[in-house]
């Protein structure tokens, strides 16, 4: 019998496999015991064998050193740069991570922002709710029609492919990415940084935080950028520098920005990025369908439970480090 700690109440039906397997599982509720901290981390899974964790919790050599008996950590999330591969590497811990069955939903969830940062939405719902709706108004809340314009990518891995084609299809968008290296499998236009930044209309970051994505986007960068363009981020928050994001929504630049990720979340009760009606920000919600976050559970306890078993993982994570 393995104990099992999961730091957040997932969508849990999925986890019966381990506790019919026999395992014994606890799972952290911060709806009823708060937000998880680092001493409870550690305290939960000090005598653990498999971890279920969150983008949220940070999995470093200081936290490993005090869980001995780990051998696999399953994150409830695609990206993973909250947890530190070589250090898990080094004392042979199994990571998984929970790709493709998000890919639908994070997309779908960057097409949200798009639309909705296109039509003024917060703006809009926030004159009806504070009444200000005085008469059908001609001029008011006007913005970009999507059809035919440019959509510059960074980062065209699954969930950038899945966006360039919802907007192609759909809106007969005009598609570059920008990315380390060309994929000749995808269709769409292969451009330097530079030139995405001038010529997109809207821009849409997918991009997985490394250390050579961090502050990718800085000032510079954003002055490149036409003054009416909309910028997406559905990937990490620190992949875009949000002081020179500021700077240039303080010099009156950009139609609307949407972001599900900021680089502090929850998003501090002080930051700048509040004082814009055209900055729509959600808490990180781009897998927040039923359906993803159900197989992201199912994902887990199955990597899980196949490192229990001495078996391969389905989705271990294999990039070089
Ligand atoms: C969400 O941001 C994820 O990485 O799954
Ligand atoms: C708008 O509702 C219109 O009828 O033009």
């Amino acid at each position: 019998m393995a104990k099992i700690f999961c730091t957040e109440n997932i969508i849990n039906k999925p986890l019966e496999i381990l506790t019919k397997a026999g395992h014994k599982l606890e799972i952290w509720d911060s709806k009823i015991n708060g937000v998880i901290n680092k001493d409870i981390l550690v305290q939960k899974t000090k005598n653990a064998d498999a971890l279920i964790c969150m983008l949220s919790d940070k999995i470093d050599e200081e936290f490993l050193s005090q869980c001995p008996n780990l051998k696999v950590i399953a994150q409830y999330a695609v990206g993973f740069n909250n947890i530190d591969l070589k250090a898990c590497a080094k004392r042979k811990i199994i990571v998984t991570n929970t790709p493709d069955v998000l890919t639908e939903a994070t997309a779908q969830m960057a097409l949200t922002l798009l639309l909705a940062c296109s039509r003024n939405l917060k703006q809009a719902v926030r004159n009806v709710e504070n009444n200000m709706w005085k008469g059908w108004e001609a001029k008011d809340f006007l913005g970009p029609e999507l059809k035919g314009k440019t959509l510059g990518i960074i980062g065209a891995g699954a969930i950038g492919q899945r966006f360039m084609q919802m907007c192609q299809k759909a809106f007969d968008m005009n598609v570059i990415y920008y990315q380390r290296h060309e994929n000749k499998n995808i269709s769409a236009k292969y451009v330097d940084l530079n030139k995405l930044l001038k010529e997109s209309d809207f821009l849409s970051i997918h991009t997985p935080l490394t250390l050579q994505t961090k502050n990718l986007i800085k000032y510079e960068q954003l002055s490149l950028m036409k003054d009416n363009a909309i910028i997406i981020n559905t990937a990490r928050g620190e992949i875009i520098c949000e002081d020179s994001l500021v700077k240039c929504l303080s010099e009156g630049k950009f139609h609307g920005i949407g972001l599900d990720v900021t680089y502090t979340e929850p998003l501090p009760i002080n930051s700048l990025l509040r004082n814009y009606e055209h900055v729509i920000i959600t808490p990180h919600i781009g897998s927040a369908t039923y359906e993803a976050r159900t197989n992201m559970a199912t994902l887990c306890a199955q990597n899980v439970q196949n490192v229990l078993c001495n078996l391969p993982p389905i989705t271990p994570i294999t990039t070089e480090i």
